[in-house]
């Protein structure tokens, strides 16, 4: 009949763009979820504890802001942030990091996740290559394979990125006309490996990068959270070119809940950066940007570090000492001298596979972690996980490790090959 049409129940798997045809990767939001289970002991977020909060400075510096700048604080905001809050970190850059930078380098973003994603979207075509570490950190494989990147994986070892490999797989990928687009590095207490670029090493990326006419992206989310040893010289600090980016958070110092990174990069590139933000969000939250700026001047941001460094420190040893004594023989583990995680390699045995057995982990004894394979962007790790020591109180860690090597203990029993 004219004028009537049949209603019918939308169709949406043929609107979808090609990339996100088919299962959606749901791995972050899986980890949250299993996080927040009741009785649930989680060494899977990456998550601050806490009582590393400083709520009530917060709450205090919160209310003043709203008090006598509250308009500003509910208003939009410039798309690069807040002028104030880009020279403060300029100055922390030279501070903390040693980088001399100019403000106009600085470009607050929605998270260190959202820089990463800004990158992609100026520089990254469907096809392109980046190349990462691997094992590496989830949420930027998951930001790459968005892009439809290519990734190209370097093998790391105790002493972070295998730098030689690297100059090989250039060496290899010149040959065959490719350049890549970024390398993604996290040199410092590395997610998921726990694992710190040497000295040594740290130069001779930042000139093998250069050479090749590669930026460095370096990660720098756990940097300063050092707990052991010394420190090392970020790669920003060692540029002398003008190749690395560098991006920061305020999640692990301050508070993931403010949704607050930053970017530093040359000029040219913040420009674009700064451009595409526009469209993407249009500026990160001011009331988060102007509470960053006032706990960073008031020096609750560097109390908020020591403070975590010595209950990471606690943490760390903790776990330790119950991996020794509960997880399976041969297993391995880095020892890490800062950030939120360790890595452990399992030995391996035909049939284990840490993905597949973490819901039965969760549910039978109660503990969460992240699976390896979700640190690759090609599929190995089945016999690796990730354990995050930060989240969990110092005293579960024990029991927790405890039934997990257990578990590990009877999978591996029961994968054992029959003699
Ligand atoms: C290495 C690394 N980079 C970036 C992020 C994302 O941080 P943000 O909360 O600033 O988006 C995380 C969070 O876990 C991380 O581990």
């Amino acid at each position: 009949m004219e004028g009537r049409h049949q209603a019918r129940i939308m169709n949406w798997d043929d609107l979808f763009s090609p990339k996100w045809r088919g299962e959606a990767n749901t791995d972050i939001a899986e980890v949250m979820r299993l996080s927040e289970m009741e009785g649930v002991t989680s060494f899977a977020g990456g998550f601050p504890a806490a009582d590393m909060f400083r709520l009530p400075e917060v709450r205090e510096v919160t209310d003043r802001i709203l008090a006598e700048k509250g308009a500003q604080a509910l208003q939009y905001g410039p798309t690069a942030g807040f002028a104030a809050l880009r020279e403060y970190l300029a100055q922390r850059m030279l501070d903390r990091f040693g980088v001399k930078t100019a403000p106009e380098e600085v470009v607050i973003t929605t998270g260190a996740l959202q820089g990463l994603d800004l990158l992609c979207r100026v520089l990254v075509e469907p096809g392109d290559t980046v190349i990462t570490e691997a094992p590496s950190y989830m949420g930027a494989l998951q930001t790459f394979a968005t892009y439809r990147a290519h990734i190209e994986e370097i093998p790391m070892d105790e002493a972070g990125l295998q730098v030689d490999l690297l100059a090989e797989r250039l060496a290899e990928l010149k040959k065959r006309g490719i350049r890549p687009k970024f390398i993604y590095t996290i040199p410092t207490f590395q997610n998921p490996s726990g694992t710190t670029l040497n000295a040594s090493r740290r130069q001779l990326l930042v000139d093998l990068a250069s050479a090749y006419g590669v930026p460095l992206v370096e990660d720098a989310a756990y940097a300063e959270l050092r707990f052991a040893g010394e420190g090392e010289q970020a790669l920003k600090a060692l540029d002398r070119t003008g190749g690395v980016i560098f991006l920061g958070t305020f999640s692990k110092i301050l508070s993931p809940g403010l949704r607050l990174g930053w970017v530093v990069a040359p000029r040219a590139l913040a420009e674009k950066l700064i451009a595409v933000k526009q469209t993407n969000d249009q500026c990160s939250g001011s009331l988060s940007q102007l509470v960053a700026l006032e706990c960073g001047r008031r020096g609750i941001i560097d109390r908020q570090i020591e403070n975590s460094r010595v209950l990471l420190k606690d943490k760390a040893a903790a776990m330790m000492a119950a991996l020794e004594r509960h997880f399976p023989a041969g297993s391995r583990w880095v020892e890490p001298q800062g950030g939120f995680f360790t890595w452990v390699t399992l030995p391996a045995a035909a049939g284990l596979d840490t993905s597949r057995l973490l819901k039965q982990a969760v549910v039978e004894e109660k503990v969460a972690y992240v699976s390896g394979r979700s640190f690759y962007a090609h599929g190995q790790g089945s016999n690796q996980l990730r354990l995050c020591f930060s989240y969990p109180q110092t005293a579960e860690i024990a029991a927790g490790i405890e039934r997990l090597g257990r578990f590990f203990r009877t999978q591996l029993e029961k994968n054992a090959p029959a003699r």
